[in-house]
């Protein structure tokens, strides 16, 4: 008997949370492994907005900020006639699965180790208890589709080991249900740095915008950006994460944007200075937001409304048939 190619492909779930602007390690972290991966697999993305209210966020612009994040997966080559594309509120079974995973598989001594929640929740007077308990909705995003694969940066690959955890233990203490999924990471691009601090990661929520180069800064904007980041001492032009962290995250963008391998870039800026180095990165990146913006303005919110109603209507009923057997096993269906 032929196998249909729909029953042998891996399932890719992976979601952005509609808060804030999306920068250019969202898009080199995840969003480009993404369009790699959606010829390959069956291929889900989310906007996760049940996520992004987990902070105080305002209605209008969060709805406008759906929208626009779905303009960015599209700007980034997602293609939704290969790809899902869909609103996790669209969708009742996560917030359904993830009050069931709350009772059946999770455990405070599992969510107090969650290095996220320490760092985001530390800087505020008051935390929503959502904040807290957003590694469990993230795992029921994960768990109802059956996945395979998470593609993420490296900040969310400590959510993904929580995830296989109530994944294998609620197998364990109610009968087999989900299957175990896996992070996929970037080799290099992992984990970009901000342009103003090699130390911390590029953020949205980064307290200056010389941090990070969002997805929607005019390209010059994003050129003197390029040019003003911070650089390590020496001259040298050398991938070192130890002595150059500057350096080595500026070579990383350049690599991932260009094509073009490190060692390759190096031999290339033997006798160049950090100037250089920085000139044609400006240019490559200006280039790269260009292309890349004249596409995010090309969709309609009509069309980018009507990809999220099919997108949900075609995936429901995979999410709905994992609750409904998660539902059986704890007697409650
Ligand atoms: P967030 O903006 O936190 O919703 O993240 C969306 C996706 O981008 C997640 O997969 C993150 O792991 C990834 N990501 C966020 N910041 C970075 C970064 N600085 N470098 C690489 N990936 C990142
Ligand atoms: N927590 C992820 C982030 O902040 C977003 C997210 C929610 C997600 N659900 C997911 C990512 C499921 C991958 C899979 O970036």
């Amino acid at each position: 008997m032929e196998l249909d190619k729909q029953d042998i492909k891996k399932t890719v779930f992976s979601g952005v949370q509609p808060s804030g602007v999306l920068h250019l390690g969202n898009y080199l972290g995840a969003l480009s492994q993404w369009v790699e991966m959606q010829n390959q697999y069956n291929c889900i993305f989310c906007v996760v907005d049940y996520h992004a209210i987990t902070v105080k966020q305002e209605p209008k612009e969060l709805s406008r900020r759906i929208l626009d994040v779905v303009k960015i997966y599209l700007a980034s080559g997602i293609n939704p006639e290969q790809a899902v594309i869909f609103q996790q509120s669209d969708i009742t079974a996560h917030t359904e699965l993830s009050w069931i995973l709350n009772c059946a598989s999770a455990r405070l001594a599992d969510l107090n180790k969650m290095t996220q929640f320490k760092e985001k929740g530390a800087k505020k007077e008051s935390v929503s208890v959502g904040l807290y308990d957003y590694p469990v909705l993230m795992a029921a995003d994960i768990l109802l589709y059956n996945t395979d694969i998470v593609p993420v940066g490296d900040d969310q690959v400590q959510h993904v080991e929580l995830t296989r955890t109530l994944a294998e233990r609620f197998n364990r203490d109610y009968g087999q249900v989900f299957k175990i999924p896996e992070a996929s990471v970037r080799k290099q691009g992992a984990r970009i740095m901000g342009l103003d601090d090699p130390s911390k990661k590029m953020s949205k929520s980064a307290s200056s915008p010389a941090n990070y180069i969002a997805l929607t800064d005019s390209p010059e904007m994003a050129a003197k950006k390029i040019k003003r980041a911070v650089t390590d001492s020496g001259s040298e032009i050398k991938f070192d994460l130890k002595k150059k962290p500057a350096i080595s995250n500026l070579l990383v963008i350049f690599s991932l944007l260009s094509g073009i391998n490190i060692s390759e870039l190096e031999t290339n800026y033997k006798n160049k200075g950090y100037g250089d180095l920085k000139n044609d990165l400006a240019e490559e990146v200006s280039k790269f937001l260009r292309e890349f913006q004249i596409k995010y303005n090309s969709f309609t919110d009509e069309e980018v409304k009507r990809i999220l109603k099919d997108g949900a209507d075609k995936i429901r009923p995979v999410a709905n048939e994992t609750l409904r057997r998660v539902k059986e096993k704890l007697g409650i269906n």
